[in-house]
This record gives C-alpha cells, structure tokens and sequence, in this order.
C-alpha cells in the first residue's frame, strides 16, 4: 500500500514537472513569436531576403570584412549569416557590422564544419561509430561545442548521418556506416553533444542533419551522383537516423545534392515539406549545401528564377552561396511565382534559430576572447581525443598474437603514413591546425622512451603516380612525395627491416582520397604501398599493418598475407599516441566494424542486412547453379558488419529467454553470458539481431536491435541483459504504416553480425 502511495505521488510530481516545463516551453515560444512578429513587420522585402542569404565568405581577415563586398552587404541587410571563418575576433569584427551598422541591427549566426572536433580533432565520423559507445560519441561532440562557441561559431554542419553502403563513395568517412538502427543511436549521441538542453548556452550550438537525404546512396558511388530507390527502402533503411537527429531536437537541417525521384533534394517539396515538417512535426530551418540551388540549373529544372522559386516553395530557408534567393526571389514575387508569405516563412525560420541561440539577447554570447584563449586545444581535451581515438581502432587480425608489441629490442616504423601529422585528422576538419598533430613516429618514440630501439624508414610514397598525388593534398595536407625511386624508398626500408625484431607497416590512403569528391573505384591500398608490403613480409620478420583509411578498403590479399592489421582510420589530433598507446597494449582495442569490408569491389554494395531473395545460397556455400551469388568469388564479405578482435578473447554461452511469446503490449527479456576467455582485460561489444521470419514486405535476414558495449577483466564472466518489445520489431509496410506484424522471429546474439547464438520467439496478435 505503501509502496503504492509513492508510486502514485511520484507520478503526480512528474505529470506536474512536466506540465510545468510545457507551459514553461510553450511561454517561451510565445515570447519568440511576438518578437519575431514584431520584427518581421518592420523588414523590408530585401532585408527578409537578405537573411535567407548565407554567402560564402571565406576566412575574412579582420579589419578587411567592413570594407569588403560581404561588408557592403552586411551593412545593407543582405547576408542572414556566414561560414567557415575561424576565430573569435574575427566574427566579433563582422558580427559588429550587422549589429551597429545595418539598419535593424540583426545578428548574423556563424556556421562551421565542425564535424569531428574543432581545433581538438577526433577520429573521423566513420571511426567514430566503431566505437559503438554512445557516451564517449556525445563527449566528442560536446569538446567541439565548447570549443568552437569558444572561437565565435553557433552553429555546426553536423551530424552528418547518411546511411552508406558503397566504400567507393569518399564521404563514407563522414558518417557512421551501413546500418539505420546504430546510425540514429550516433545521430542522438551527436545532436545531445552539440546542443545540449539548451540552445542559449554560450557553450552549446545548433547541430545541422545533413545531407537531407539519401546522399549516401549515390550510384556507383559517384560523389553527387543521382539516387533513386522505392519509399520502402527509404524508409526502412535510410530515413531513421535523420529523423533520430530531428526527433532529438536538432535545430537545421541542410538538404542534400542529389535528386529523389527525379528531382533534386533541394526543390524536393514532398522531402522538405510532406515528409520533413508534416509528418516529422520537424520546426527549425533548412539550408541547402553549398550552391546545391544553382546545381539544379545543370540538374535540368531551369534557370536560375526558376529554380530558386522551386527550392523556396519547396520549404528551404536558408541559401547556402549561390545567391539565387537574393537575387531573383523579388522578381518572382513580382510575377507571382512565390508568395509574400512564403519568404516570411523562411524568413521567420531564421529569426528564430538566431532567438534559439540567444543572438537578439546578445550578439556576442559567442565571442569571449578569454574562453578562446583557455578553453580550445586544452590538455584535457587531447587527453580526451586520445582516449577517444584508441577506442575506434578495430583489430581485424592478430595471427600468433602479434599485437601487442612488446617493449624491447628493435622496432622498425615503416611506411608513407609513420611520419605525416598532418594527415592525422583525416577529412573534413576546418578548424584544425594539422602541425600540431600527432604523428605515429613521434607517438611511437614517446611511448618507448628508452625500453627499446625504434628504427624508421618511409619506405614508399603513399601514390607512385603524381597526378594522383596532387588531387590528394589539396588541402594542405602534404603527402611529402619523396622524390627517390620506389626502388631506393625500398631497399631503405627494407635495411632497417632486416635489423629489427618486429615491423610496423604505416600504409593506407592519405586523408584526402576520403571525404567530399574523394570517390575511388579502385578501394585497394595502393600498388606501390602493397609492393612495400611484400618486401617487407620476405624479410620473413613479423608484420603488423596499420591502416589508415576513411573507408572500407579490399583487403583481401592482406588478410591472407600479413600477420596483424590493425584499422586506425584517421584518428584526429592525438592519432599517433593513441595508436602507440593500442599497439604497445597500454589500450586493448575493442572497436567493431560499422561498415562491411568486401572481398573484391564487385561485391559492392554489400551489407549485413540485405534481403533472402527467392534463391538465397545455402549457408558455408560458395556457388551453386541458379543460386543467387557470383562464380567467382563468394557472397561473404571479407569482414562482416559488427566484426572487430580484441587481444583477449569472449565466449557467449547461455543465451535465455524469459518466454518464447510476446504478447502485443509486451516485453522479451534476453539474457547471455559474457566471459572473457583470454588474458587480458578488455572491452566487447555485444550485438542484438533479429529476423522476421515471414511478413507483409521481405525482410532483411538480420537487423541490429540492440548492443551494450561491457568491460570485463580477464577471467571475468557476466550476465547481460536486452529486452526487446514490439517496437523494436516494427517496420514500415506498404502502405507505410510503422508496426509490428505478428509472427515468428529469431533473435541472435553475440560478437558481430556473421556469428552468434540463436533463438526463436513468437510475437502474439
Ligand atoms: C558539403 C557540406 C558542407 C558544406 C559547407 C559542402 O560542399 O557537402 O557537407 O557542410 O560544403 O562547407
């Protein structure tokens, strides 16, 4: 009775804290519309398209912003905000120029690619997720928060969260691989990071969910290449993580440069406004990418009038470069291809992601010299980045127990990527100064001290060919092409070779063949690197490979030929420590492939969560005649979704259910016992999959539903628990309704999506 009381009192002090924060939030939005009403009544047509205009400014230098163009066009109302400018006096300087010159003093908000950590660089988005560790994700985006509100910047173009499936694709790095379900775990993670739970915070900024949508499934794995797939897929299996990021209150969004039936994403008015605000309730602005309204000229939808009216009656708010809506909106006002109400919207939208911020209140809350002097690139930060950083690496081979390396004797540091920092960050990290960077020789040499020799040779230029060299360093970040014959790098390499106890192979891809228009058709290490590679393997000294890359990569004559591979991706700013911290065991690796590696390219797209078909090869199978697989290679991937080793080992045994039937409003409770079965402590990542048998649409033959990532000692046994309830097993049907169909199922458990212990439920009516 007792126990009963409290419950009922502790329901009624929730109903009434939550009662209270509605009214609270509702009030708040009052006072945001009366003031933006207020506002909007006194704008002129052109001050309202000016705040729809975010040009591209480059990185102005200060003093020169008020006598530029931007200036000009600040002070005359005409920019809503900019980008990409770094530091915080810089943006103090222009944001003073909208506020004290322009004629109604409205603050300008301050965009970045802040995409894995600011001046503190983390591991590139895609190493991120093979974290699997949903609180150290949400702290990374937390660090790039505090320290870009630091520098003056209030808004982020992240999380990107386009589901990818094609390691062709160069902006793979960018997101968090293949699977829908982890995908909106990060895309939560991400968005809390960011913003916090509250916008007005002068360390939090709004996040920005691009790109809006389906931008990961460009065919080919072209960069900005055309998509098109049926509502179902879309749905099922790439919408979820953009709305995870929208249902946990992210306040933009940034369309997308690729076109969904048939039109592009950025004049796509069922995408951005049936789907986007009707059916997701989503309430902040969208802004296109860059230029992407102009795009649609070479698209095929018309001139440049034409197209900014689509993209404005389609529900974008904010263009991003291309000046179409600045320059050609009045004109269709005029001729009544757009309405006044329609840029009020946009505008509007605007006004209120800047109140959100707490720019009307204070146009400065971002600019604080002193927080940009102690609170960016801060020892603490690193400390994090690095700790960060170890947790992404995935061990995908460790034969005879190679890894880790010992403290003694003579280690040989080899390769094109051992003594380059300022490929460390990988891709997309604006804000980063790479020299300071940590490389894996410096890393290397600092975690040795004396205990052992460290002997260090390149050994081979990261490309032969330098045509391709130049397209990848672009950006500043050198290859260091060394202008010695591959033969010369080699036998240099190979002389330190021979005198050393064990080698370390730095290979992969240089930062710059990821990311945006870094699309390969060729996903192998590069020949000369791989030539390196087997002269070094017949020194007949043991091997391990350290690889860099921003996406999956054909490894299939290294898995066969070299001893350990250890995937680092880019690591950010601490990548070299954080490497020598795994490869020297101060750090068991515990990270676990988000996307699937392929056996060759032409099994590509290839994912875990793909369809039975109607002629599904039998399982252990390579080819059988009028099965659906290839003559020449098999259907399995080279390393599946969810695979990664540790240095110790885990055995999952006992895998129960608490009933064999769910009942339609019940819960599944899931247990299995985890042991580590090997010497060292070390982390795993415990992987939940299901499977509906049989339903109204084809099913995938597995789906993640579930992990917990657990740290056990060596020795250590525990009792895991999931539970499952219908939701879990709901999916859009044809009529793309969300709900679960009754059924059988299967439910698997264990160390990644090729392997696990296996049962059956049944899920009632
Ligand atoms: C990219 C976006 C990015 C934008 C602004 C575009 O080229 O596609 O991801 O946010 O540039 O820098």
């Amino acid at each position: 009775m007792k126990q009963k009381l409290i419950f009922i009192s502790g329901i009624l002090i929730l109903s009434s804290v939550m009662a209270f924060a509605q009214k609270k939030s509702s009030s708040e939005e009052q006072k945001m519309k009366v003031f933006v009403d207020a506002l909007i009544k006194k704008m002129t047509l052109d001050e309202k398209l000016g705040q729809l205009n975010l040009p591209g400014a480059g990185d102005i230098t200060t003093g020169q912003s008020a006598s530029s163009d931007i200036g000009k066009k600040i002070r005359e109302g005409k920019v809503g905000g900019l980008f990409n400018i770094k530091s915080e006096a810089k943006i103090r300087d222009v944001q003073k120029v909208a506020v004290e010159e322009s004629r109604l003093k409205i603050p300008l908000i301050f965009g970045m690619d802040v995409i894995h950590g600011y001046e503190t660089a983390f591991p590139i988005p895609l190493g991120l997720s093979c974290s699997w560790d949903m609180p150290l994700i949400e702290k990374s985006a937390r660090i790039a928060a505090v320290e870009a509100s630091a520098d003056g910047i209030c808004w982020t173009f992240s999380p990107m969260v386009d589901i990818a499936r094609d390691p062709r694709w160069g902006r793979i790095a960018e997101g968090s691989g293949e699977d829908a379900y982890l995908g909106s775990q990060i895309a939560k993670a991400m968005v809390k990071g960011y913003q916090g739970d509250d916008l007005s915070k002068n360390n939090t900024i709004m996040a920005c969910v691009k790109h809006f949508a389906l931008y990961g499934a460009a065919e080919a794995g072209r960069d900005y290449n055309t998509t098109d797939m049926s509502r179902l897929r879309m749905y099922n299996e790439y919408l979820p993580p953009y709305k995870a990021a929208i249902d946990a209150g992210a306040g933009s969004v940034m369309s997308s440069f690729n076109e969904i039936d048939g039109i592009p994403a950025t004049g796509n008015k069922w995408l951005m406004t049936d789907l986007l605000r009707r059916q997701w309730g989503f309430k902040g602005f969208v802004v296109t990418d860059y230029t992407a309204i102009n795009e649609m000229i070479d698209h095929g939808m018309g001139d440049l009038q034409q197209v900014s009216a689509l993209a404005l009656k389609a529900g974008i708010d904010m263009d991003m470069v291309g000046e179409g809506f600045l320059t050609t909106l009045k004109k269709s006002l005029t001729e009544g291809k757009v309405t006044m109400s329609e840029i009020d919207q946009a505008c509007r939208r605007i006004l209120e992601a800047k109140y959100k911020l707490g720019l009307f209140s204070d146009p400065y809350r971002y600019c604080d010299a002193n927080r940009a002097k102690t609170e960016i690139f801060t020892p603490e930060h690193l400390q994090a980045a690095r700790e960060i950083a170890a947790q992404t690496f995935v061990l995908l081979k460790n034969e005879k127990q190679i890894l880790p390396i010992q403290k003694k004797g003579t280690i040989a540091l080899i390769g094109p990527l051992a003594d380059n920092k300022e490929n460390m960050p990988g891709t997309w990290s604006v804000a980063v100064d790479f020299k300071k960077s940590s490389s894996l020789l410096q890393g290397m040499k600092d975690a040795l001290g004396s205990e052992a020799t460290l002997l260090y040779a390149k050994g081979a230029n990261i490309v032969d060919d330098s045509l391709m060299d130049a397209r990848i360093s672009v950006f500043g970040k050198p290859t260091y092409r060394d202008n010695r014959t591959p033969q010369q790098l080699m036998d240099e390499a190979v002389a330190i070779a021979a005198k050393s106890d064990v080698i370390v192979a730095a290979v992969g891809e240089s930062a710059e063949m990821s990311g945006e228009s870094s699309s390969r058709s060729n996903i192998k290490i590069p020949v000369n690197q791989v030539a390196l590679l087997k002269a070094l393997l017949a020194t007949g000294k043991p091997v391990v490979l350290v690889l860099f890359t921003g996406r999956p990569l054909d490894l299939s004559w290294e898995s066969k030929n070299v001893p350990a591979i250890l995937n680092v991706w880019f690591a950010g700013s601490e990548a070299g420590n954080a490497i020598a911290d795994v490869l020297l065991g101060k750090v068991n690796p515990s990270g676990k492939l988000t996307a699937t590696f392929p056996q060759n390219i032409g099994q590509v797209p290839i994912y875990y969560n793909h369809k039975n078909t109607g002629r599904p090869l039998a399982e252990g199978k390579w080819f059988t005649k009028f099965r659906s697989n290839y003559l020449d290679v098999s259907n399995d991937p080279l390393y599946p979704f969810g695979y990664g080793l540790s240095y110790t080992t885990f055995n999952y045994s006992d895998l129960k259910l608490d009933k064999q039937k769910i009942a339609a409003n019940g819960t599944l409770n899931i247990s299995v016992k985890l042991t580590n079965t090997g010497k060292y402590d070390g982390s795993e990542v415990a992987q939940l999959y299901i499977r509906d048998l049989v339903g109204s649409i084809t099913r995938p033959v597995k789906e993640l539903k579930g992990f917990q990532k657990v740290f056990l000692k060596a020795g250590e046994s525990r009792t895991l628990n999931f539970t499952i309830t219908p939701a879990d097993l709901a999916f859009y049907n044809s009529s793309l309704q969300f709900k679960a169909e009754p059924g059988d199922f299967k439910v698997f458990v264990g160390t990644n999506s090729a392997s696990g212990l296996e049962a059956s439920f049944v899920l009632l009516k």
